[in-house]
């Protein structure tokens, strides 16, 4: 049988473990005999001339210490990708895969990338498997993606700091987490953190609603609060607020937890306000165990699907288990904002956080 050729790629925003996902990859298709080539910056290095890789072998991970490292040893790319370059993009990618000769492409990304990438490799007919990963952990189907948990820890980390010099200095401390549109890693830090208030951009909030919050707080004889507030939560008259652009001109997110502490300081003077925005921290920090374990059970299971030449799929994280799904029904889905209804959301809610104001 001829050997298979496949590249990987990690594309959108880097979070931890991508390189223990590669490694993995690098591993489990070693043991198979194929050759692997390493595809730099996203999907820049298909489509732009010249094309920029390198080959990986197990040598490249065995001994160095890129697979217990964040960021992405191939780098990565989050710039957004125009619908109508669509046509023109896909040609371009499906030639740098014929050029490298290559059988199929391990894609490792999130919920915008696997849209882009299959549509790339629908339009030029070229084979691909999905490994999500994503600090939002938006990505459809799967539970969990690559990344999430590290985030979450780096999250909850920022509010156990918070808590104790709070305490010391008598203040609300707000802290702003990424997640672009939903609110999975804010809510789950602010359980694990047990922070006072949560805001998510699923469910609607009032000021007042944090200030009642406060003033329970203070009653009770506590004298510090630590409140987590999700970047894409929106003003209360509906806006939201955005402090960059990405390379195509989008909105990035950022600034809520600014205009949360105004409000409150305009309207409660109890208690001092400061801001933490945690940003791109959270994009890095030590792979946690289980991010390194998904990571492992995901780069297996995408060769265990390109030697059965089971493509078009994602792997995914469900109820314990690792399988696949086709990635046009993940991309059909969209993005998995936070469910309301779900038992992070009702526990927050029976502890006494404040989380907006829920039907
Ligand atoms: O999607 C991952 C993410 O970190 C979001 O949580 C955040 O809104 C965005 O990327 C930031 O993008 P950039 O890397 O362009 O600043």
């Amino acid at each position: 049988m001829k050997t298979k050729k496949i590249g990987i790629l990690t594309s959108g925003g880097d979070c931890a473990g991508l390189n223990a996902v590669i490694r993995a990859v690098v591993n489990a298709a070693a043991q198979l005999g194929w050759e692997i080539y390493g595809i730099h910056n996203g999907t820049d290095g298909l489509t732009e001339e010249p094309l920029s890789y390198e080959v990986l072998t197990v040598h490249n991970f065995s001994d160095t210490p890129w697979p217990r490292l964040s960021g992405s040893y191939l780098g990565s790319l989050n710039k957004g990708v125009k619908m109508e370059s669509l046509s023109e993009m896909s040609k371009r990618f499906g030639d740098g895969v014929k050029k490298l000769g290559l059988d199929a492409v391990i894609v490792v990304g999130g919920d915008g990338s696997m849209n882009i990438t299959s549509n790339y490799c629908k339009g030029a007919g070229i084979k691909m498997v999905g490994i999500p990963k994503t600090i939002d952990n938006d990505t459809p189907i799967t539970e969990f993606s690559v990344g999430f948990n590290t985030a979450c820890q780096v999250c909850t980390d920022a509010v156990d700091s918070l808590n104790l010099t709070a305490r010391s200095h008598h203040r609300a401390l707000i802290l702003e987490v990424m997640g672009r549109d939903a609110g999975h890693l804010a809510m789950q830090s602010a359980l694990a953190g047990q922070a006072d208030v949560c805001l998510v951009p699923e469910i609607p909030y009032k000021i007042d609603g944090v200030i009642n919050k406060l003033k329970e707080i203070k009653k009770s004889g506590r004298n510090h609060a630590v409140i987590v507030v999700s970047e894409g939560i929106k003003t209360e008259n509906g806006q939201h607020l955005s402090a960059a652009k990405n390379l195509i001109g989008e909105a990035v997110y950022g600034g809520i937890g600014q205009y949360l502490s105004a409000e409150i300081n305009n309207r409660y003077k109890d208690f001092q306000t400061r801001v933490t925005t945690l940003g791109h921290v959270q994009r890095s920090g030590t792979p946690s165990c289980f991010d390194r374990m998904l990571a492992a059970l995901f780069g297996a299971k995408a060769v265990e699907l390109l030697a059965n030449d089971q493509t078009n799929m994602m792997v995914a994280w469900k109820n314990g288990h690792v399988e696949a799904y086709s990635i046009d029904d993940v991309v059909k889905k969209g993005t998995t904002l936070l469910d309301v209804h779900s038992d992070f959301v009702k526990a927050a809610h029976a502890l006494g956080m404040y989380i907006g104001e829920l039907k």
